[in-house]
C-alpha cells in the first residue's frame, strides 16, 4: 500500500523542536476553533430570539471574564513568542565549530563548493552529526535553500551571503528545492543532500578531489587579476594590505569604520568605490562580471587565511600616477 506521509522525516538537530513549535500552534488553533465555533453555535440556539416583541434583559460584564480575555490569550502569545525565539534563534546561530560549505544559487541550478575545493552540482555530501553551516549567494535572482527533512530554508540572494546552518542526524539521501521561484525551470532545480558517515564523507571528499582547496583557488585568482601588484604589504602598495585584515574593523575614507567580513571583502571587490579605505585613493576599478561568485567565495577564503599585521595600516601610497596593472589582467581574461 502507498503511504501519503504528512510530514517530512526529521533528519537534522531542530527538525524535531520545529515540529513541536508547529505542532503545538495547530493544536492551539484546533482548540480555539472549536471552542468558539461550539460556543457560537450553543448560544445562537440558547439565546435566540423567540418572540417578535421580546427584549433582551440587561447586562452586567463581570471584571472576572474581561480579565481572563485578556490575560489568557496575553499569556498564550507570550509563550509562543518566547518559544519560537528561542528556536530562531539557534537556528541562525551557527555553532563555532561548524564545517563552512559554500552554496551558489544560479537559474537553475545548485553549485556547492567544499572548503577542500571540491565541486558538487545539485548535490551536497555531508557528514552526520557534524554542524555544518551553509553560507549562501545567489549570481542572479532570488534562489531559496531548502530541505525539508532538516527543517532547513534560506534565501540565496544576489549580491549578499546568508547563513543557515544544520547538523543531520541520519544517513541517507534528502531532497532538495529551490523554495522561490525563479523562472520557468524553477520547479526543476531541484537536487539531494547525502548525509554519509564520517568515515565515508572523509573518502568521498579524497576521492574525486580537484587539487585545490578553495583558498588555493583564491590565491591563484588574485595573482591572474593582479590584485597583488596593488595590495601588497610594503610601501609601494597603492592598495591597502589584506595581511590579516579578516574579520578586523577598516577605518573608511568617510570616517566610517566597517568590520573586514565576508560582505564587505565582496563589496570591496564588485564595487571598490563604495567604501575607499582612509589614506587611499579610489583607483581600484570594479570586478563585476570579471569574478564569478565562486571566484568571489574563493578570494574571500584566500584572504581569509592571510595572517599577519592588521591590514589598513602601512602607510598609502605615496599618491603613485601610475594606473594599476589591472587592465592588462582584464584584458587578458576577457574572450
Ligand atoms: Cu531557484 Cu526557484
Amino acid at each position: 500500500m502507498p503511504t501519503f506521509p504528512l510530514f517530512p522525516e526529521q533528519a537534522s538537530s531542530f527538525a524535531s523542536r520545529v515540529d513541536a513549535l508547529y505542532f503545538f500552534l495547530v493544536a492551539l488553533t484546533v482548540f480555539f476553533t472549536l471552542l468558539i465555533g461550539g460556543l457560537l453555535a450553543v448560544f445562537a440556539i440558547q439565546y435566540r430570539r423567540r418572540s417578535d416583541d421580546e427584549r433582551p434583559s440587561h447586562v452586567v460584564e463581570p471584571k472576572v471574564l474581561e480579565v481572563a480575555w485578556i490575560a489568557v490569550p496575553l499569556a498564550i502569545v507570550v509563550v509562543i513568542f518566547f518559544w519560537s525565539a528561542q528556536l530562531y534563534i539557534s537556528m541562525n546561530r551557527p555553532p563555532a565549530n561548524a564545517m563552512d560549505v559554500y552554496v551558489v544559487g544560479k537559474r537553475w541550478m545548485w553549485k556547492v563548493q567544499h572548503i577542500t575545493g571540491q565541486r558538487e552540482i545539485n548535490e551536497l555530501h555531508v557528514p552526520v552529526g557534524v554542524p555544518i553551516r551553509l553560507n549562501l549567494t545567489s549570481e542572479d535572482v532570488i534562489h531559496s535553500f531548502f530541505v525539508p527533512a532538516f527543517r532547513v530554508k534560506k534565501d540565496a540572494i544576489p549580491g549578499r551571503y546568508s547563513v543557515a546552518w544544520f547538523q543531520a542526524t541520519r544517513p541517507g539521501a534528502y531532497h532538495l528545492f529551490c523554495a522561490e521561484y525563479c523562472g520557468t525551470k524553477h520547479s526543476g532545480m531541484i537536487g539531494s543532500v547525502t548525509v554519509m558517515e564520517p568515515a565515508r564523507f572523509q573518502a568521498w571528499l579524497a576521492g574525486g578531489a580537484s587539487g585545490m582547496s578553495l583558498a588555493a583557488g583564491g590565491e591563484k585568482l588574485f595573482n591572474e587579476l593582479a590584485c597583488v601588484t596593488c595590495h601588497r604589504a610594503d610601501s609601494q602598495a597603492r592598495g591597502p594590505s589584506l595581511d590579516g585584515l579578516f574579520g578586523k574593523p577598516v577605518k573608511l575614507q568617510n570616517g566610517e569604520t566597517v568590520t573586514a567580513d565576508e560582505e564587505y571583502i565582496r563589496e570591496a571587490i564588485v564595487t571598490p568605490v563604495a567604501k575607499t579605505v582612509a589614506g587611499y585613493q579610489p583607483i581600484m576599478p570594479t570586478y563585476q562580471g570579471l569574478v564569478s561568485e565562486e571566484g568571489l567565495l574563493q578570494l574571500i577564503a584566500y584572504i581569509r587565511t592571510l595572517k599577519g599585521p592588521a591590514g589598513g595600516e602601512a602607510p598609502p601610497a605615496a599618491a603613485e600616477a601610475a594606473k594599476p596593472d589591472v587592465k592588462k589582467a582584464r584584458d587578458a581574461r576577457t574572450p
